[in-house]
């Protein structure tokens, strides 16, 4: 395949995105609060997410290293950075996690389906088609405006995890108003920190397979978030009417 052909493959890869984010705004993903018995049956939840989200460990190490020729300094970097993440949601997530809910099989195929695209794009986009940023780019302030979006968003998506599990481990099947760190601003910090996480993530790679990512990433989380919100204010008529859905103050 030509670089011309991969651009617009990707451009049109990218172009779904928003479509589905819109399905998404009127379907929520019917996995922990929102599942419901239609979507049929489902796995014990560690074991579902341990198998949901292993192939995105996995996909993007393997199609980057099998499919370089080379493998330039900085590609070792950005593998760490994916095994910081995806070592934590394939591996420590699903042991540490408390919640009761299984996870439909649906979900998980389609968490498989969309974890090993991505890798695969990634993988591919980052070296053979565009390539991996030389090392000078290290150099480059955004660069590091990009490391320190992905550290920053990975430790609000780990902090905001640890506080649900808490509340999860106290009340193992009812749902509570969380208010403790980044909950007081927003009611999906969880995500937003995600989001936060690969956008930066992007600006490392500085690739059009990095944005690909973060704007699936963005498409699948935006609407999960503001379902959650809407949820919130449902369920609890004393939710704190000034907490924006995922983007403090403004969203
Ligand atoms: N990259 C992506 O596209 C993507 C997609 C999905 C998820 N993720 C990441 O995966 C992680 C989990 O996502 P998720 O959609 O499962 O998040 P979630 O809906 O916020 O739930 C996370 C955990 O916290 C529990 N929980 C949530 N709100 C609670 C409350 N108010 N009171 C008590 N327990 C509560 C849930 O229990 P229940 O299961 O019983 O509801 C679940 O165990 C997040 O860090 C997210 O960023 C990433």
């Amino acid at each position: 395949m030509t670089q011309a052909y991969w651009n617009w493959g990707l451009a049109a890869w990218m172009a779904m995105a928003p479509v589905i984010a819109l399905v998404l705004m009127r379907i929520s993903a019917p996995y922990g609060r929102h599942a419901n018995a239609k979507v049929g049956p489902g796995l014990p939840p560690r074991l579902g997410w341990f198998l949901m989200e292993l192939p995105a460990l996995l996909t993007f190490p393997i199609v980057a290293t099998v499919a370089s020729g080379e493998r330039p300094p900085l590609l070792w970097m950005l593998l760490g950075l994916w095994a910081l993440h995806y070592g934590n949601r394939a591996l420590i997530y699903p042991l540490r996690l408390r919640s009761k809910t299984p996870l439909p099989v649906l979900i998980l195929a389609l968490g498989v389906i969309f974890n090993a695209i991505n890798g695969t794009i990634l993988g591919l986009g980052l070296t053979r088609f565009g390539g991996v940023p030389q090392v000078a780019w290290l150099a480059h302030p955004l660069c590091w405006v990009g490391l320190a979006m992905f550290l920053g968003g990975y430790l609000l998506n780990l902090h905001a995890d640890a506080v649900l599990r808490r509340m999860r481990r106290a009340n193992p099947t009812g749902y509570a108003i969380p208010r403790e760190g980044a909950f007081r601003w927003v009611s999906s910090p969880n995500y937003l920190g995600e989001m936060i996480e690969w956008f930066g993530f992007a600006l490392v790679t500085f690739s059009l397979a990095g944005l690909a990512f973060a704007v699936w990433t963005a498409a699948n989380l935006l609407p999960r978030a503001l379902t959650h919100h809407q949820w919130y204010l449902r369920t609890f008529p004393d939710y704190p009417r000034d907490r924006k859905a995922v983007l403090p103050f403004l969203l």
